[in-house]
């Protein structure tokens, strides 16, 4: 590819920018590093209108880095709930945290240091860089690699390394140095409305001329998928305590799954029921099953047997600690709930 044909490439992206890229999408607005940063990582994985309500809520609550830094993290992860992938909140607020105290509160505007910060890879960094600062810096997220990958018609699954590494190199020779961010914006733009996963709009693309996959007829083929492997199913009890219209909830450790995040307690056979109220000192309950569903993770599957445990006697208070509370399903509290426990207590709140 010569430097020219990079330009060419470029100035067609740009110009496709201008006539039909989004400009006005709320984190557009009154761009700053810290509302760039916080709506890449609510957009990695998530899509543009599921991200707006919660963007918007977030912003509200926690207008500025400190804000964030300063927060409990259960409000933090409360505003993420239904959002998925709450290691990405975790990470935030680390990095608000970071930036709070190694960069005196104010979001740091060189690379490496951007790429330190808990969360960040070179990819989001140089979106943040390249969009709020006016940096030149290049990006490859998802939509960029879908793109490229199909353009120089490159074969392999883009999140193998050496693919990677390819593509990388391909961002790179190609990001202008004038309008980076625009042409980072309109890398995204083209790769989530034209250059698609299935049925790519080609005859609205500006470079559908140079791009070796249409040349070729493979747009639909490329870019490779990610070899399969089947994910494996677990299976667990979730056990639900109900006293009247309360139910006993715990915050979950830190780290792992739904790290940090209010659950029932779980147990992996049901004859481990007695020793549960034993130890939790419930007295006698009345064990009554629910529906069984499935939660998918992205590595496995979890099959969820709820039981609801009818306490016979009101709960002693002996058996409280910090770490749990027994949740007023009347007068809900602003938590940060893992996706099955919400879908429970609507569905307890609904029918008890
Ligand atoms: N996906 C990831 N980042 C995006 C952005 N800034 N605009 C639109 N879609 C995106
Ligand atoms: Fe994507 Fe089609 Fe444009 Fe090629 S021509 S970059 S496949 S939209």
């Amino acid at each position: 590819m010569s430097p020219n044909s990079s330009q060419s490439f470029s100035q067609s992206i740009l110009a496709w920018f201008d006539k039909h890229g989004r400009k006005n999408l709320p984190w557009q607005i009154a761009k700053t590093p810290y509302t760039v940063w916080v709506s890449e990582i609510m957009l990695q994985q998530t899509q543009v209108k599921t991200v707006i309500p919660y963007y918007k809520r977030f912003m509200e609550r926690f207008p500025d880095v400190l804000s964030l830094a300063n927060a409990p993290q259960d409000e933090v992860l409360h505003l993420w709930t239904g959002l998925g992938y709450y290691a990405r909140a975790r990470n935030l607020q680390k990095a608000a945290q970071v930036i709070r105290d190694k960069h005196q509160g104010k979001f740091p505007e060189i690379l490496e240091q951007v790429v330190a910060l808990p969360g960040i890879g070179r990819s989001t960094a140089g979106a943040i860089l390249s969009l709020a600062c006016q940096q030149n810096h290049s990006i490859l997220d998802g939509n960029v690699k879908r793109v490229l990958a199909r353009y120089f018609s490159i074969d392999g699954w883009p999140g193998n390394k050496k693919v990677e590494t390819e593509l990388w190199q391909y961002a790179d020779k190609l990001t202008p140095t004038i309008r980076t961010g625009d042409y980072t914006q309109a890398m995204m733009d083209m790769g989530a409305t034209l250059c698609t996963r299935s049925k790519p709009k080609c005859d609205d693309c500006p470079v559908q001329t140079s791009c070796l996959a249409y040349i070729q007829g493979r747009q639909t083929e490329l870019p490779h998928k990610k070899p399969k492997k089947a994910i494996p199913v677990k299976s667990t009890f979730m056990l639900i305590p109900m006293w009247q219209k309360q139910v006993l909830v715990y915050k979950r450790p830190p780290s792992g799954l739904w790290g940090g995040l209010w659950g029932f307690y779980e147990i992996d056979t049901i004859d481990k029921v007695v020793d549960f109220t034993t130890r939790m000192d419930l007295g006698k309950v009345q064990k009554q099953n629910l529906e069984a569903f499935r939660h998918t993770f992205s590595h496995f599957h979890l099959d969820i047997q709820p039981v609801v445990l009818h306490l016979k006697q009101q709960p002693t208070s002996r058996i409280m600690e910090d770490s749990q509370i027994w949740f007023d399903l009347t007068q809900p509290q602003n938590l940060g709930l893992a996706a099955p426990t919400k879908k429970l207590f609507s569905t307890i709140g609904a029918s008890f």
